[in-house]
């Protein structure tokens, strides 16, 4: 099986939807969640976290945004999890994602959308080293 980083951004601690978005995920039968924590990110592990996204024009105001509050961070575990988290989250934009997703029902500008989830097998493997290098 696989497991994935799954970021609860700012915007969801802020709006009390901490337990919203993580009941969507344990409903699902067959994923685990196999670490939770809140914290505060560091513009350092923000830099590792959004490397790719560096010089884009909404670089800055999305480490801003990220760093503004605490985060919830989890690993969740199970069956094709990957795709599976990021199929609930919906679209990064949330005009565009459909109803029933998290971002499709609660997202509201396309930097505040409530949630980031791992988009592949290396991307999961980077940020659960960045997020939880303790874990094995
Ligand atoms: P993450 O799970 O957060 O990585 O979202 P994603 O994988 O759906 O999107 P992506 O990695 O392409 O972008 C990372 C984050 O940057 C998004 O979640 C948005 O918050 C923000 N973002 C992406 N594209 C845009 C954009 O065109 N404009 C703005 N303002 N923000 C964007
Ligand atoms: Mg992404």
């Amino acid at each position: 099986s696989q497991r994935t980083l799954v970021l609860l951004k700012p915007d969801a601690v802020r709006r009390g939807l901490i337990g919203e978005v993580i009941g969507r995920i344990e409903r699902k039968a067959n994923w685990t969640i196999s670490a939770l924590e809140l914290r505060t990110l560091s513009q350092d592990v923000l830099e590792q976290h959004y490397g790719e996204h560096k010089g884009k024009p909404f670089y800055e105001p999305l480490v801003e945004f990220m760093s503004s509050g605490p985060v919830v961070a989890l690993v969740v575990e199970g069956e094709r999890v990957i795709e599976g988290v990021r199929a609930l989250a919906g679209p990064t934009d949330p005009i565009a994602a459909a109803p029933g997703s998290i971002r499709g029902d609660f997202g509201t500008i396309v930097r505040e959308n409530l949630i980031h989830a791992s988009d592949s097998e290396e991307s999961a493997e980077r940020e659960l080293k960045l997020f939880f290098p303790s874990l094995v």
